[in-house]
């Protein structure tokens, strides 16, 4: 696909789960909204469902997790490996549950984004993912969740803030309906920080991330 203005940047998506934020995103791509392809899904798990919704579109899927090799170099070698396979510009990180390895979030610093369900820096870092963030963003009181989409550092959860979008949390939310209205913001939001990012757009300066026009 030929696009005016520019080259294409290609994008590798992490996952392990369902893929819909995968799958949004692949929608905005298909529509020639983002100046970018989705070049293959990685996932650390062996055949989650993100990989049927890939491989119905004809996007090459990659199993890659730890327990496959024998030291952890061979692992981030492996990955590294991959990614440069691809010519991989930007690492999309979507309901990816692993940690990824420092030596990779060094090469591709300022170059890997992840969307959490939440308002960083509460109601994040290891252990929140899925729907226990919700529990505890209800069972905690708070008024206002909402989507944080961020650069990914070494960190779980922690890296500069691209976006965020609040979310009111009503006094009759369960987890499961808090995380529909959330998931559904996360649908709008990461797309459009794909596009930004593939326009060069987000210039980042120590923890701040400024969006240029
Ligand atoms: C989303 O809620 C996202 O915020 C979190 O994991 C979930 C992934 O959902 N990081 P899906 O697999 O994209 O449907």
């Amino acid at each position: 696909m030929k696009e005016a203005g520019g080259k294409l940047k290609n994008i590798a998506v992490f996952a392990s789960g369902r893929g819909s934020n995968f799958f949004a995103i692949l929608q905005e791509v298909k529509k020639g909204k983002i100046k970018g392809r989705i070049c293959c899904v990685v996932s650390d798990r062996h055949n989650p469902p993100v990989f049927e919704l890939a491989k119905r579109e004809g996007i090459p899927t990659h199993w890659v997790c730890r327990k496959q090799f024998k030291t952890g170099d061979d692992y981030v070698g492996a990955l590294i490996e991959l990614l440069e396979s691809y010519k991989i510009d930007l690492v999309v990180l979507a309901g990816y549950l692993k940690l990824i390895p420092a030596p990779v979030v060094s090469r591709y610093r300022n170059s890997i984004i992840n969307i959490h369900p939440a308002l960083l820096p509460n109601f994040g870092g290891k252990g929140y993912y899925g729907m226990k963030v919700h529990k505890a963003v209800i069972e905690s009181g708070v008024k206002l969740t909402g989507v944080t989409v961020h650069f990914v550092d070494e960190r779980y959860d922690n890296g500069p803030i691209i976006l965020q979008k609040p979310i009111e949390v009503l006094p009759d939310d369960t987890p499961e309906t808090l995380a529909e209205r959330v998931l559904k913001v996360e649908h709008e939001v990461y797309p459009e920080v794909v596009k930004a990012f593939c326009e060069d757009k987000l210039l980042v300066e120590g923890r701040k991330v400024i969006w240029k026009e």
